[in-house]
């Protein structure tokens, strides 16, 4: 089989249609699965989530002369049993707060991947806590200084902890533009990450007055879910510069960070290139930027999160009620919502969805995919061709990987779903459905409110 770049394609992998009409993800019968684990189910495919980590990789092998690394952000899901396969297939990790951190080096830890991994954890944020960079100088993250106060904060702790060196890298602000919802875009110069350009000069003389700052590298991002190549083309250009212009002030820089950013197939509509179009393109572009600047090839750093994960997971929910509007529109309204999958409410984000029970149905009726919380922007899909529903039907939404589990949240006192990880005919659990005791488990009843 020809396997395609798992972000164009809008189900997993191995996605398939079964005997039973049913539909069927790493060989696991999904409408079993829903069964055994309950409703809603995140699935996620070992497979689709291991092919595309394979690709960047082998991309880069194939398309930078130089050395490169390649890791997770892992802000688009982190948890033990992500973090452990990302590991095992030589990445490392992104990792935006102390909690991050926590859950990745506990997963390294428990798959034994400590030593193979632990000097490739790279600790990003806008407003990193003084205990956060604590924890990180501990356990030997590289950190991406985003701003002045860190810096200061570093060099106070560099004394305090007694170290002789942290390693560092700069985020810069590179003013690249690209087509993105506002909200996931970070590359455009009125953006609250990273340092100004202009700001560049005095940085490197910061750093060249305290030897506490190991600087071994830069770092851009540019945004999030983007399908144009150029803003990634242009960025490896303009970081070559800056860094060219750090290694003439004497700075040990050995490596650059490209960021992520690279979209998805949520609906037919969207076309992205494959992950290893893009890797061609910001490997070229740096390569390129080096030789006629005359700069010497960096290790090239690139940190994906949706691209390696979203289409790995759909989510599976019940449908329950319907609510006919006539002339207007039809509501099918499912077990979860935006407290599963904030993306529509939040981005307007789309999605396809399709009814895993009945895979040959015909598309019969346009309905509206309504979640169960108490606000009317509860909307997971508008006005898509559906087959007839009934309650009790599984209505599957793909492409539900990156940043679902991770923005998550108890709203309305929903339990958070199950989440299991197929693969070959067996399926794990990889995270628990919350209970309704898990939801009052941090709640505190003052002495005074409770009389008994
Ligand atoms: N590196 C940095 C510094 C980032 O801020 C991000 C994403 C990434 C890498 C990974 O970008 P990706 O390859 O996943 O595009 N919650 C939003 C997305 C926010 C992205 C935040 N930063 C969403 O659901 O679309």
């Amino acid at each position: 089989m020809k396997i395609t770049s798992p972000n164009q394609s809008i189900l997993p992998l191995t996605a398939k249609r079964n005997a039973q009409d049913c539909l069927e993800i790493g060989g696991c019968d999904v409408t079993e699965l829903v069964r055994r684990f309950g409703s809603p189910l995140y699935i996620l495919d070992e497979f689709t989530l291991r092919t595309a980590c394979r690709q960047y990789r082998q991309a880069f092998e194939n398309y930078y002369p130089g050395e490169s690394q390649v890791i997770y952000a892992s802000k688009a899901w982190s948890c033990l049993a992500v973090c452990a396969v990302v590991a095992s297939e030589g990445l490392g990790f992104d990792v935006v707060s102390g909690g991050e951190i926590y859950t990745t080096i506990s997963a390294l830890d428990r798959a034994g991947m400590t030593g193979a991994t632990l000097d490739k954890i790279y600790f990003h944020g806008n407003n990193k806590s003084r205990e956060e960079l604590e924890y990180a100088i501990g356990v030997d993250c590289i950190i991406v200084v985003d701003n002045w106060l860190e810096l200061e904060t570093l060099v106070k702790l560099g004394g305090q902890l007694n170290r002789q060196k942290i390693s560092i890298m700069l985020r810069l602000t590179p003013g690249i533009e690209c087509h993105t919802h506002e909200y996931i875009r970070t590359g455009h110069l009125d953006s609250k990450f990273g340092f100004d350009p202009h700001q560049i000069e005095a940085v490197f003389t910061y750093i060249e007055a305290n030897s506490v700052l190991h600087c071994i590298g830069l770092h851009a991002h540019i945004g999030s879910q983007i399908f144009e190549r150029q803003p990634h083309e242009d960025l490896g250009g303009v970081l070559v510069q800056w860094y060219k212009q750090g290694l003439e002030r004497g700075l040990p820089l050995s490596q650059l960070n490209i960021g992520g950013g690279l979209g998805i197939r949520y609906i037919e509509e969207h076309d992205p290139p494959t992950i290893e179009e893009w890797v061609k393109t910001v490997s070229r572009s740096v390569a390129a930027a080096c030789e006629a600047q005359g700069a010497p090839l960096p290790k090239l750093i690139s940190e994906p999160g949706r691209s390696l994960i979203a289409t790995a997971c759909v989510t599976a929910y019940t449908v329950g009620s319907r609510k006919e509007i006539p002339d207007l529109r039809t509501y099918i309204a499912v077990d979860g919502g935006m407290s599963d999958n904030p993306r529509p409410i939040t981005y307007q984000s789309p999605y396809r969805a399709l009814v895993a029970n009945r895979m040959n149905a015909l598309n019969q009726e346009t309905v509206t995919i309504a979640g169960k919380h108490c606000e009317s922007g509860d909307i997971l899909i508008k006005d898509i061709q559906l087959p007839k529903t009934e309650p009790g039907d599984i209505l599957v939404v793909p492409g539900t990987g990156a940043y679902n589990y991770s923005m998550a949240s108890n709203y309305n006192r929903l339990s958070r779903p199950a989440a299991v990880i197929v693969c070959e005919g067996e399926a794990n659990l990889i995270l628990s459905r919350e209970t309704y005791a898990d939801l009052i488990r941090q709640d505190r009843l003052p002495q005074r409110l409770s009389p008994a």
